[in-house]
């Protein structure tokens, strides 16, 4: 390590968009790996409307490693951030900057301590995949602060340690998430379908229906629906593996119709194995119930 007095400081700074699923995510076969138990495919939205910027630093001054969300300090003890760091610092390399006078080697990385400032443009936790964005954002900035030279699939393997579906925004476009096989997780990662361009006429529109903190956290009402729908088995072995590849293909033919019928099938089935939960969840309420029998009786292309 190098500069003046050890006074230096190292930043750098990432957004990512969170993304919606069209085939949902919902139970997780391992917690702590968070591996899935189906394949979802997602789109991930523009950055300007829905995401989350995050700057990292290090410094030699700092003593511990610390994150602000939204401006105000939250622990990092828990598991995923723990996860997400540790991962990231294996993969550290060497970082040189000469105007500053810095040099990071390998080693030094064990010894170094980070501070995370992370912001987020819309409400978090509320269900619109807040710690998506966050944890692909988070993962995303490590690794170009401690210059991890891993391509975008094993990083996504280790944003999907923070949550789940942040894996999928590590892309932009159409994403697929594969649930993989292996015990270490290391093929459940992300795969980029179509990019952002592929069809850049469908719009999204995010209808807020209520911005209050979910009263299930998904992690919970994952954990139950895995513990006692039956429904779920039938959805994971029979109902995913089809839908998922009529998906792919109204995807690549930009088939609205289908792509739109499946989305909505899809969101019902979900809602359905929340139901089919003891205790049974609900995450929809009365002005969701309205608007989803609209649009999905109604959906046509714009
Ligand atoms: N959870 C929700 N928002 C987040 C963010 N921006 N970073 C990390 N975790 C989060």
């Amino acid at each position: 390590m190098g500069g003046d007095q050890e006074e230096w400081i190292l930043m750098a700074t990432a957004r990512s968009p969170t993304n919606i699923a069209v085939i949902k995510y919902w139970g997780k076969r391992d917690e702590t790996l968070i591996l899935p138990v189906n394949d979802s495919v997602s789109v991930t939205l523009d950055p300007d409307h829905l995401s989350a910027t995050t700057t990292v630093a290090v410094s030699p001054r700092f003593s511990s490693d610390r994150m602000w969300l939204n401006g105000k300090e939250i622990s990092l003890s828990g598991g995923r951030f723990q996860s997400c760091l540790r991962e990231i610092r294996s993969r550290a390399e060497e970082v040189e900057d000469e105007k500053k006078g810095i040099r990071i080697r390998k080693e030094d990385w064990g010894r170094l301590h980070v501070h995370i400032a992370s912001y987020n443009n819309f409400p978090t936790a509320a269900g619109l995949a807040s710690s998506a964005a966050g944890f692909a954002c988070l993962v995303f900035s490590l690794s170009k602060l401690m210059n991890v030279k891993e391509e975008l699939g094993p990083l996504s393997a280790i944003a999907r340690q923070g949550s789940g579906s942040a894996c999928r925004s590590l892309y932009g476009g159409f994403v697929k998430w594969q649930m993989g096989n292996a015990p270490d997780g290391s093929d459940s990662i992300a795969v980029q379908l179509t990019s952002e361009s592929h069809w850049d006429d469908l719009v999204i529109v995010i209808a807020v229906v209520s911005s209050r903190q979910k009263e299930t956290s998904s992690t919970t009402g994952m954990r139950e629906t895995v513990e006692t729908s039956a429904l779920l088995q039938y959805r994971t072995k029979v109902v995913v593996p089809s839908r998922i590849l009529q998906m792919e293909e109204a995807i690549r033919s930009r088939d609205f119709e289908t792509f739109a019928k499946l989305t909505c099938a899809d969101s019902n089935q979900f809602h359905a194995v929340c139901l089919d939960t003891s205790p049974p969840i609900f995450y929809m309420n009365d002005t969701s119930h309205r608007h989803d029998y609209q649009s999905c009786r109604k959906m046509e292309p714009f």
